[in-house]
């Protein structure tokens, strides 16, 4: 989820003020605890994990390569002042152009599995090149190029068919009063056309299918904030319009890469497996003696890590968001929807707080929503996050009310000088270890990130990533936490005694 500069249209924690539903509750409230409150079982002290669970770390295709100009984000972060110091995403790691050193990368560190992108707009330059299935022939060899080095590197491959960035032809900043990206009624199909395209492709090296990342934070960043394209601040009905938007686009996904992807790569009976990607927070109330702020909170978990997943795994249409299925255009279990998910994919990050007033009080919303610079005795991230695994551990037993195997599809910090990540590592591992004691299905943990990258609106400033880069000569070079990640990786267990290891947080730099 981005974090939002202050020169941004809305200062920093009022922007971080988030969609809440005008009428009430929650259907699926699986958890509501205080800011201190722990699992049951938090206290416990270690977690194995199974032979075959995936390790890897995750990234994304804008944030990573150079020459994804022909997208909104290649247009957006060339418009001046919407990225922090002018950053250009050509200034990356360009990891199309260094496969080799990022397989590397994962194999030097233990790791077996890597989620990344495609990027659609690079592959598919043209409308027609889309429909007529002839994609740039250059990006193909080096996505073809890609997936073969992880596979002969023995490296499970997860592909993201959509992590932000759209195709211009469909998604165009420069006109933001027009419907946009998902707006557009053709962007639907488009879509499935482009998943279908992709499996028929690379089904025969691929099984694990992520199609949209984080579809409720994509809305929130380019409707409501202001900070992703088409920038727009407080469209609250274009933001709602979005995300139904992608929860159609997910499905008819899910449904296009089944019916392309018929080769099983990895001998386990299965040719796809596919999922969506959810960025789930820890939602508590800022005061939680304070029974409107409870409410609140309810009513933003639900929009944030229930509504899609309602959708997209029950087919539950909640057409207004207002938590309950007895709206006009509101339906349960919809067979166009249901069942669109063999996994779920948690990206957490932190937590936020949330009251009923003290900021700005959306439109067909009644929340407050804090994300960062949060008043809590919490250690901070470089983003101005707080650090809370615990909630790790409550996102992990909400998501698991869907009886669905779990990816860990992203977590991590802005650490820049990775005197944090070592110990948030060990800490998250140990709360995901202890949340599959508890019977949580999790078959698999995402880093965020492989390698230092392109922040979307925050550009280079925060550090992500387990190995940075040089920025003249792209070398790589590993982070001492990558080597306590590789380590705990090879233990294939973790236990209060490695985190106590470690140092105590120190302080952040701030890049937000
Ligand atoms: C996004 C990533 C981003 C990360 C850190 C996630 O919400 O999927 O693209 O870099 O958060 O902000």
């Amino acid at each position: 989820m981005p974090t939002i500069r202050p020169s941004s249209p809305l200062s920093s924690g009022l922007l971080a003020a988030l969609v809440a539903l005008a009428a009430a509750c929650s259907k699926t409230d699986a958890s509501s605890a205080g800011p201190d409150a722990q699992a049951p079982d938090a206290r416990a002290s270690e977690a194995d994990f199974p032979p075959g669970f995936l390790w890897g770390s995750a990234t994304a295709s804008f944030q990573v390569e150079s020459g994804n100009a022909n997208t909104d984000w290649g247009v957006w972060a060339a418009t001046p002042g919407k990225i922090k110091n002018g950053d250009r995403p050509d200034d990356g790691p360009d990891a199309l152009a260094h496969i080799d050193e990022d397989v590397k990368a994962l194999t030097d560190t233990a790791q077996n599995a890597y989620r990344f992108s495609f990027e659609w707009g690079k592959l598919y330059p043209t409308r027609e090149s889309l429909d007529s299935d002839t994609p740039d022939a250059d990006t193909l060899a080096k996505y073809t190029n890609l997936v073969g080095k992880l596979r002969a590197a023995k490296i499970t491959p997860m592909l993201t068919l959509s992590h932000f960035s759209l195709p211009l032809y469909l998604s165009n900043p420069r006109l933001p009063k027009e419907p946009q990206g998902w707006e557009r009624p053709e962007t639907v199909q488009a879509f499935a056309r482009y998943c279908g395209r992709i499996a028929a492709r690379f089904g025969k090296d691929i099984d694990l299918w992520a199609t949209i990342n984080e579809p409720v934070v994509a809305p929130l960043g380019g409707y409501i904030q202001g900070a992703f394209p088409p920038g727009l601040v407080l469209e609250m009905d274009r933001a709602f319009a979005v995300v139904k938007a992608e929860a159609r686009g997910h499905a008819a996904c899910y449904d296009a890469i089944h019916q392309a992807d018929t080769v099983d790569a990895d001998g386990d009976g299965k040719a796809a497996l596919v999922g969506p990607v959810l960025h789930q927070r820890e939602v508590l109330p800022q005061d939680p003696n304070d029974e409107a702020d409870r409410a609140a909170t309810k009513r933003v978990r639900y929009f944030n890590n229930l509504w899609f997943a309602n959708a997209s795994i029950l087919g539950d249409w909640d057409d207004d968001f207002d938590g309950s299925l007895e709206g006009p255009g509101d339906r349960k279990a919809d067979p166009a929807l249901k069942g669109r998910a063999d996994w779920v994919g948690v990206n957490y990050y932190t937590i936020m707080l949330v009251a009923s007033s003290g900021g700005i009080v959306l439109p067909r919303v009644n929340a407050v929503i804090k994300v960062d610079r949060l008043d809590t005795p919490n250690p901070k991230t470089d983003f101005s996050w707080d650090i809370h695994p615990q909630g790790f551990g409550a996102v992990l037993d909400e998501i698991a009310i869907y009886k669905l195997p779990v990816f860990v599809t992203e977590n991590g910090l802005a650490d820049a000088s990775d005197r944090n990540r070592a110990r948030f590592l060990a800490e998250h591992l140990l709360q995901m270890g202890l949340a599959r004691k508890r019977g949580v299905d999790v078959r698999g943990y995402f880093h965020w990130s492989l390698i230092d990258n392109f922040e979307w609106n925050s550009g280079y400033c925060p550090r992500f990533g387990l190995f940075s880069f040089d920025p003249k000569t792209r070398a790589r070079t590993m982070r001492e936490s990558a080597k306590t990640y590789k380590s705990l990786i090879l233990a294939g267990r973790v236990r209060q005694g490695d985190i106590d290891a470690f140092p105590p947080y120190g302080a952040p730099a701030v890049c937000n």
